[in-house]
């Protein structure tokens, strides 16, 4: 095998780990209320169908390809994409760090938020005009504060390691976000009025499936929630050393994925419907463009209103989106911190102090201004990820074809699926992904416009 990995390089402790901390990656604010809202706004059930499509014939293969990469190379995605493609490639891989830093300087920043909001909620501080407390915890000083804070204890845990930081986070954190979710869960089922919002939820509003806008929403979505297009997995299946089955490790991470994000909708929308936030949150009238705000202004406060068990409620629901950022952000961290350290010869702990104060410096304008957070939101979170995802598959679908499938052919033996595969990397996902790159793009200028004017 030409690998080429420096002895001393770390590497997870267990399958289960590795498969914990990439669940952990893709399991972040994105899933826990991004996704209900596109959902519901999107045609409901037609959004999931289409969020599923994409997920599965999209996602899946192109998560296997970043995997094969990374495990390929034993090395982060700069090294990676030169040793496989030649140094014409290490621009790709230099995308990736920069959508990495991009999305994190303003991830960091609602990540600060939901930490603010579970530690007012668990004290009963959380007040009941939740419009105000939002506009003073959200932008300025007290946002800064909240996300240097979160950035602080990103840095920590990337500067332990992959077994003793990404690894032990994942076993730590995870197992408590999955009960927090269905204890929610189990909760909102049990309000009336909560089948409304199920309803809502899962219409199949059919029309959708054919806008062109719904769509790109839904693989925006998928990207993003699945951690694609920015060398995230890649990075992640480059600290493997075993060959596992990818085509499968893909499959399960995107289904649990989904899992999850499909629950927090079942949690979202019978809280809506019970405390009657049709209205404030936008549903059914005028779509509000302010998705962040949304569910962090209504929804607490109706629920706080139930008095001492709902500042509980409210305080479990922000600390679950809480530990799933966590869990998502060193991963965004991750992978700058890896690039220096193969590329540069950097420390781990430089690299993840140095990019980490980098990073906390480029987001405070997002935490000064909604707008701009909105506008990388738009353009590095969904665009960017898309361009990125696009170029992978054609890297691996044209460039290093055979060596990709001789590398998954180590725990994949069904050459079958192995040509199912190939045939998704070259021919459907990079037409598919174009068009959507489009769509994507105007909805980024048309945030730009908005940051702009404001
Ligand atoms: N997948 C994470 C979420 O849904 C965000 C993320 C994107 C993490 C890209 C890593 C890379 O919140």
């Amino acid at each position: 095998m030409s690998n080429g990995a420096p002895s001393g390089r770390d590497s997870w402790g267990t399958r289960a780990g590795f498969l914990l901390a990439a669940v952990g990656s893709a399991v972040g604010l994105g899933n826990m209320w991004r996704f209900s809202y596109v959902a519901a706004e999107g045609g409901g059930a037609a959004f999931v169908l289409l969020y599923v499509f994409f997920v599965a014939f999209i996602g899946v293969p192109l998560m296997t390809s970043e995997m094969v990469v990374g495990r390929l190379t034993q090395s982060s995605p700069v090294v990676a994409l030169r040793t496989l493609g030649g140094s014409g490639w290490i621009w790709l891989g230099v995308l990736f760090v920069m959508c990495g830093i991009g999305i994190l300087s303003f991830y960091s920043v609602i990540a600060g938020w939901t930490m603010r909001y579970a530690v007012d909620a668990f004290r009963g501080a959380l007040p009941a005009d939740t419009t105000s407390y939002f506009a003073s915890v959200a932008t300025g000083v007290p946002a800064i504060v909240t996300h240097v804070l979160f950035m602080g204890i990103t840095v920590l845990i990337v500067t332990a390691g992959v077994k003793r930081g990404l690894e032990r986070a994942a076993y730590a954190l995870m197992p408590v976000l999955f009960l927090l979710l269905l204890g929610l869960a189990l909760w909102a089922a049990t309000l009336d009025q909560g089948g409304g919002g199920y309803a809502y939820y899962l219409r199949p509003d059919l029309s959708e499936l054919l806008n062109p806008s719904t769509i790109s929403r839904a693989a925006g979505q998928a990207f993003f929630s699945l951690s694609l297009g920015m060398g995230a997995l890649m990075t992640f299946a480059s600290y493997l050393r075993t060959k596992e089955n990818l085509g499968r490790e893909s499959a399960v991470i995107a289904a649990c994925d989904f899992g999850v994000a499909f629950i927090s909708g079942l949690v979202v929308f019978p809280i809506i419907f019970h405390f009657d936030l049709g209205a404030a949150i936008g549903l059914g009238g005028a779509v509000t463009d302010n998705t962040v705000g949304t569910l962090f202004i209504a929804m607490p406060a109706a629920v706080a209103s139930l008095g001492g068990l709902g500042q509980y409620v409210i305080g479990a629901f922000f600390l679950m989106l809480f530990l799933a950022a966590v869990t998502s952000s060193i991963s965004l961290l991750e992978v700058a911190t890896a690039a220096a350290v193969d590329g540069l010869r950097w420390t781990r702990r430089r690299a993840a102090i140095v990019f980490g104060l980098l990073i906390t410096l480029l987001g405070i304008p997002s935490a000064r201004n909604l707008n701009f957070l909105d506008f990388l939101d738009k353009f590095v979170g969904a665009f960017l990820l898309i361009v990125g995802g696009l170029l992978t598959c054609i890297f691996v679908g044209f460039r290093v074809l055979p060596q990709a499938e001789a590398e998954l052919a180590h725990g994949l033996d069904d050459s079958r699926a192995r040509h199912l595969w190939a045939v998704f990397v070259r021919y459907v996902a990079p037409p598919v992904l174009l068009f959507v790159a489009g769509f994507s793009l105007i909805a980024a200028i048309a945030a730009f416009r908005t940051w702009i004017a404001s």
